[in-house]
């Protein structure tokens, strides 16, 4: 991991600096890159952007490791809010949440409450609900919750982390219950003992297990909804090694799907879009912005030198 990306996701981590910055208008303005802005209603005012040119949307409200009851319970409820307006608007748009944000780190069985709640607030609205992948220390419990939710309802997907070790039997141990699953690279700080250190690993290990979602979608035979293999990544050579392996393996393109984050590579979401690939584009919203930020800055060190050259 280069030196810039270590410190950056180890300032995400700083409430002093979160505190200092979340006040500071420029760090405000400066967000506005990878986000339309900090209400619902500016979400759903990009999301029907989306929509007009084809492409779908998944929305998150910002925030992570909230531990009162009461905080879980607002944001179960903003996000059955969310479901309701996207329903009644008609956008194509699904939510994509972060379990410790639903109380993961309070209270096991709350959260998975709050997850059973909003699976029938899908249910209800005929859409769907992405669960996020956090540091490592969540997967176990993040896949466990998935799995029982996955029993209840086809309308849930999870994310895998390409630069996890474990993920390749993470990946092989869900494939029996046909699951839909949105495979990143991965965002966060982990030591090398957890995830790989070095970049062309990790893309090599995303391909390989890209490619082993795809063959699995492939072979599938099952009633009810298939597998829908996701690639939540904007890298776009490695999406057209995708693309071509769907199509030796004779796979229809509305059959997996592409997921970008909001503001990077607009123009390829559209490009892709045009081209007949479902696309759908991550649109995060509220004012809890600073790690998820840090995180953003950190995939691509160049964009401080971007926030600096705009201070000056
Ligand atoms: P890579 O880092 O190789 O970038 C490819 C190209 O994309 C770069 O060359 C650059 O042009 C552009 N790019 C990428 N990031 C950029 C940035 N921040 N600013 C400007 N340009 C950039 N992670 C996680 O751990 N848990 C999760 O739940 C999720 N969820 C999630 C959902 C969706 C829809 C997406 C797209 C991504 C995530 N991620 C995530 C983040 C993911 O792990 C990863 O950090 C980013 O997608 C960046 O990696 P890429 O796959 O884009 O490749």
């Amino acid at each position: 991991m280069s030196l810039a990306r270590n410190i950056l996701l180890r300032a995400s981590r700083s409430a002093w600096l979160a505190d200092e910055l979340r006040r500071r208008a420029f760090f405000r303005r400066a967000t506005k890159r990878f986000m339309p802005g900090e209400t619902l209603d500016d979400a759903l005012g990009a999301a029907a952007g989306f929509a007009a040119v084809g492409i779908g949307t998944l929305l998150t409200e910002l925030g992570e490791q909230v531990t009162t009851a009461a905080e879980t319970e607002g944001v179960r409820d903003h996000y059955l809010e969310v479901m309701r307006q996207v329903r009644s608007r008609g956008l194509p748009a699904q939510i994509s949440v972060k379990l410790t944000h639903l109380g993961l780190d309070r209270d096991r069985d709350l959260c998975a409450r709050h997850l059973r709640h909003l699976l029938t607030g899908a249910e209800q609205s005929d859409s769907f609900v992405w669960i996020d992948m956090e540091e490592s220390r969540y997967v176990d419990a993040t896949l466990a919750l998935f799995r029982t939710a996955r029993a209840q309802s086809d309308r849930i997907g999870v994310c895998l982390q390409a630069y996890l070790r474990r993920t390749p039997t993470d990946l092989e141990a869900l494939l029996p219950v046909s699951p839909t699953i949105r495979l990143v690279k991965g965002a966060y700080s982990e030591p090398p003992s957890v995830a790989l250190p070095s970049k062309r690993d990790v893309d090599a290990q995303y391909f390989t297990l890209a490619s082993r979602m795809l063959e699995h979608r492939a072979a599938e035979r099952v009633a009810g909804r298939p597998t829908l293999p996701v690639f939540g990544t904007h890298d776009t050579q490695l999406i057209e090694r995708l693309r071509d392996r769907a199509k030796a393996l004779a796979i229809p393109r509305d059959a997996w799907e592409v997921h970008m984050l909001y503001g990077i590579r607009s123009e390829d979401q559209r490009r892709l879009a045009a081209d007949a690939c479902t696309v759908r584009v991550l649109i995060s919203y509220g004012s809890a912005w600073f790690a998820w930020y840090m995180r953003r800055l950190a995939e691509r060190p160049a964009n401080v030198w971007f926030v600096m050259r705009n201070l000056i």
